[in-house]
């Protein structure tokens, strides 16, 4: 059996810089089409040059791919004349609270004092991406950010704002509310609970941020996902570090899903019968709510099982090791 994917997206992802950029970008663009690149590096992206330069390193580091990076800026309070500049190089500003992952140290500490940059996003209509969790007790945190989210769609009706890799059912009914609101969902917190990651011998791999939920949680994203949402999209939120700072005390937060992303979701689909709500997910719902002219490129998967290296160069992936059912044939741009 064949399957064929039309412009397939992947609307969050860590791509890193130097080395690691070169080992794992070009998993992504053997498969999708495009993707939304995070701006946590070490040093964050918080210029038009900076997007530019990293921008450049990407598809340098994809080769011949043809595969669009959707840059993002790092959100800080910038002035009319910086986001008029930047505004058509990049898909949108993303929000971190202070601390809260990976490379956030210079994110947002307090939420009241950032309004006049998001007027003046809403104006420009550049969307506003947010790592929505506040720093209370872990299982809590997404759930703890919602009245923010909430305040924000209220307050700014016109701004598109995504709330990036959701792991609740308290999320999903926030997203019900708004329609200036949508969601990333991740291939993992579709597959994982709190138990995978500390309920037998813990597993470093599976550690990231938001924590993976209950096992209620992870039905209630599932049925969203699989009955076609329409404001749900997919976003790997493939976040690589190397076995060294994963497996070790103090283990970083983050996946590596980039390789086995789409195979796997095909798979998931599958099994839950609607592969016909596949295509929403992985393109169609992402390119209407960013208004995006798609890559032509269709990516085709066959129903042959392969196995998932246990190592990509320094990095352990998701899946390491598994067998899953699907593999992608080839892809040709058209
Ligand atoms: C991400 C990373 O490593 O940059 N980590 C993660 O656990 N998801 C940052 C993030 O998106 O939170
Ligand atoms: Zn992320």
């Amino acid at each position: 059996m064949q399957l064929t994917l039309d412009a397939p997206l992947d609307m969050h992802l860590h791509l890193r810089e130097g080395e690691m950029l070169t080992q794992v970008a070009p998993h992504s663009a053997a498969h999708f089409s495009g993707a939304v690149i995070m701006p946590n590096l070490r040093t964050p992206v918080t210029s038009l040059q900076e997007v530019l330069d990293y921008q450049a390193a990407i598809l340098e580091a994809c080769g011949s791919e043809a595969f669009r990076p959707y840059m993002t800026l790092f959100f800080r309070q910038y002035s009319r004349a910086e986001l008029l500049a930047a505004r058509e190089h990049i898909i949108g500003i993303k929000l971190y609270p202070a601390g809260i992952t990976t490379q956030s140290e210079a994110g947002v500490m307090d939420f009241h004092g950032i309004d006049q940059t998001l007027a003046l996003m809403e104006e420009l209509e550049i969307p506003l991406l947010i790592h929505g969790e506040s720093n209370g007790f872990v299982m809590d945190r997404e759930q703890e950010f919602m009245a923010t989210y909430q305040r924000l769609a209220e307050s700014f009706p016109s701004l598109s704002i995504v709330m990036e890799h959701i792991t609740t059912a308290a999320a999903l009914s926030v997203l019900e509310q708004y329609e200036n609101v949508a969601a990333t969902v991740t291939l993992h917190h579709l597959m994982l609970t709190l138990d995978d990651v500390i309920g037998g011998l813990m597993q470093p791999h599976l550690f990231c941020k938001p924590i993976a939920k209950t096992p209620r949680d992870r039905e209630a994203l599932r049925q969203a996902v699989f009955s076609g949402h329409p404001r749900l999209m997919f976003g790997s939120d493939s976040a690589p570090h190397p076995r060294h700072a994963k497996e070790c005390c103090g283990c970083a937060a983050g996946i590596f899903s980039a390789p086995v992303a789409l195979p796997m979701l095909v798979q998931l689909f599958a099994a839950a019968d609607c592969l016909e709500q596949l295509p929403a997910f992985v393109s169609t719902n992402a390119r209407r709510f960013y208004r995006l002219e798609p890559v032509p490129r269709t990516v085709r998967f066959h129903d042959q099982p392969w196995q998932v290296p246990e190592h990509y160069g320094t990095v352990r992936p998701f899946l390491a090791g598994e067998t899953l059912e699907w593999s992608l044939t080839d892809h040709r741009n058209s």
